[in-house]
């Protein structure tokens, strides 16, 4: 399986520590950003990767990453996400670096230390999203359950979340997800939102779910990117 980070955008909401450089490259204790990710998807064995990129400093990413060598990545591609169309429209730039099998999408601000080998290796077709329990679940997609438990839609950062479960920045898509982020449309605030792409998949009846273990968190914000530095910072004293 190909793996698939996405860092494009403006990192509006962490204006001004991205007036200079882009969001992920930002340090996470002892790390840019994107890092975290990448190590996220080479720790399952995917070593082919494509990073989409966007923005004013999309050339910064190359400084950083290189050739990937140093993190493990045996081929690394880079994409540019001329606009800010959203999560849905960034992956659409995956397309032929796919080659037609399944990939493994992780948001670049998405800093974890869960390990999702034995889903990468288990993978057949549909998709699969991690689902976490969260304080604060209005600022994600949040998962709507019936009464038995069963995922019944997704709802993007709603004002009235109905659970406290989000779905994380990782997702297992087949090779289906292309013509289904061509039958997406703009949101309300005119991006092509991968809730609506995984909502196409639960009402085809082909989304399953699993819960991310260990630590996840997005970094988009000061309080989440203050958490996952503080985070990194006791895990390498507590190693040490
Ligand atoms: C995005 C998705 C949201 C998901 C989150 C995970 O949000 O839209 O559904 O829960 O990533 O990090 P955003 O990047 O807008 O914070």
């Amino acid at each position: 399986m190909k793996g698939v980070v996405l860092a494009g955008g403006l990192g509006t909401r962490l204006y001004p520590l991205t007036y200079a450089t882009n969001k992920h490259l930002l340090p996470v204790y002892d790390k840019p950003m994107v890092y975290y990710p990448i190590s996220t998807l080479v720790k399952t064995g995917i070593d082919e990767i494509l990073v989409v990129v966007g923005g004013p400093y999309a050339g910064h990413f190359v400084r950083v990453l290189k050739n990937g060598k140093e993190l493990g990545v045996k081929h690394i591609e880079f994409a540019y996400q001329e606009e800010e169309g959203g999560i849905s429209q960034a992956l659409s730039l995956a397309e032929d670096f796919s080659d037609n099998s399944s990939i493994c999408v992780i948001l670049g601000d998405n800093c974890t230390d869960a390990d999702i080998s034995r889903e990468v290796k288990n993978f057949k077709d549909g998709a699969l999203i991690f689902f976490k329990k969260v304080k604060d679940p209005s600022r994600f997609g949040v998962g709507v359950f019936d009464k038995k438990g069963k995922l019944i839609a997704i709802e993007e950062k709603p004002k009235k979340p109905k659970s406290n479960f989000v779905q994380t920045g990782l997702y297992i898509y087949d090779n289906t997800v292309f013509d289904k982020i061509r039958m997406l449309r703009p949101s309300a605030r005119g991006e092509l939102e991968v809730t609506d792409l995984n909502n196409i998949y639960l009402r085809e009846g082909s989304l399953k779910s699993a819960t991310l273990n260990g630590f996840w968190s997005d970094a988009g914000t000061f309080d989440s990117l203050y958490e996952v530095n503080r985070y990194w910072y006791q895990k390498s004293r507590k190693s040490s």
